[in-house]
């Protein structure tokens, strides 16, 4: 990402254009998948959630984080982050919107505190940011999905649960 684009928080853009950018990022059906069903009834943290703008004011790209929890085989909800959509508009693909928005939500963790992050998406490019699939392959989702790409980043995976189900984190 060159100097020409800004990082800002995504509370400064308005709903609808987050909205139209997605439905161009991943196609209108978009809200079948699965992961939209991990995270139903929450709202993405405005802590965690950014996005990009270009010099004339466009928005390019978005990050979003929810509260989500994995509920163990014993009943108890662990707290977790699940990070996604990230979305770059088609046309500026590749230029590194993507790991400023990764860089951006990372950073904005609090290390003392940082929950562990959970993304459905391809390993071969979230790897490079510390998501993977090993840690999660007992886990099970509200839906379809392909384990390989249920990703999770964790400073300590050994306090992570081996076996349970993820959804949306009613506090
Ligand atoms: C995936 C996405 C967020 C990446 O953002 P981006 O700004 O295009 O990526 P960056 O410029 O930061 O990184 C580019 C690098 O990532 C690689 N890359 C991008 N998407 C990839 C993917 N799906 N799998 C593997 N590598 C990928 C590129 O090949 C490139 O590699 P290089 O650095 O070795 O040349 C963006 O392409 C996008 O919105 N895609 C459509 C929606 C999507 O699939 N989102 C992910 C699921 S949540």
């Amino acid at each position: 990402m060159d100097d020409t684009a800004t990082l800002i928080p995504l509370e400064a853009v308005q709903p609808e254009l987050i909205e139209a950018l997605l439905d161009r990022a991943f196609g209108p059906d978009r809200h079948a998948r699965t992961a939209y069903r991990v995270r139903l009834g929450t709202d993405w943290l405005p802590a965690l959630s950014f996005a990009v703008v270009d010099s004339e004011q466009l928005l390019v790209g978005t990050i979003q984080t929810w509260p989500v929890a994995l509920t163990d085989p014993a009943g108890r909800a662990h707290p977790m982050l699940m990070v996604g959509p990230v979305a770059v508009v088609p046309e500026r693909q590749g230029e590194g919107f993507g790991h400023a928005l990764m860089a951006a939500m990372t950073a904005a963790l609090d290390p003392q505190t940082a929950l562990p992050q959970l993304l459905v998406g391809d390993p071969e490019y979230y790897e490079r940011f510390g998501f993977f699939a090993a840690p999660t392959q007992g886990w099970l989702l509200p839906g379809p999905y392909e384990k390989h790409r249920l990703l999770v980043r964790c400073a300590n995976p050994a306090v992570l649960p081996h076996e349970g189900m993820l959804g949306p984190w009613i506090g």
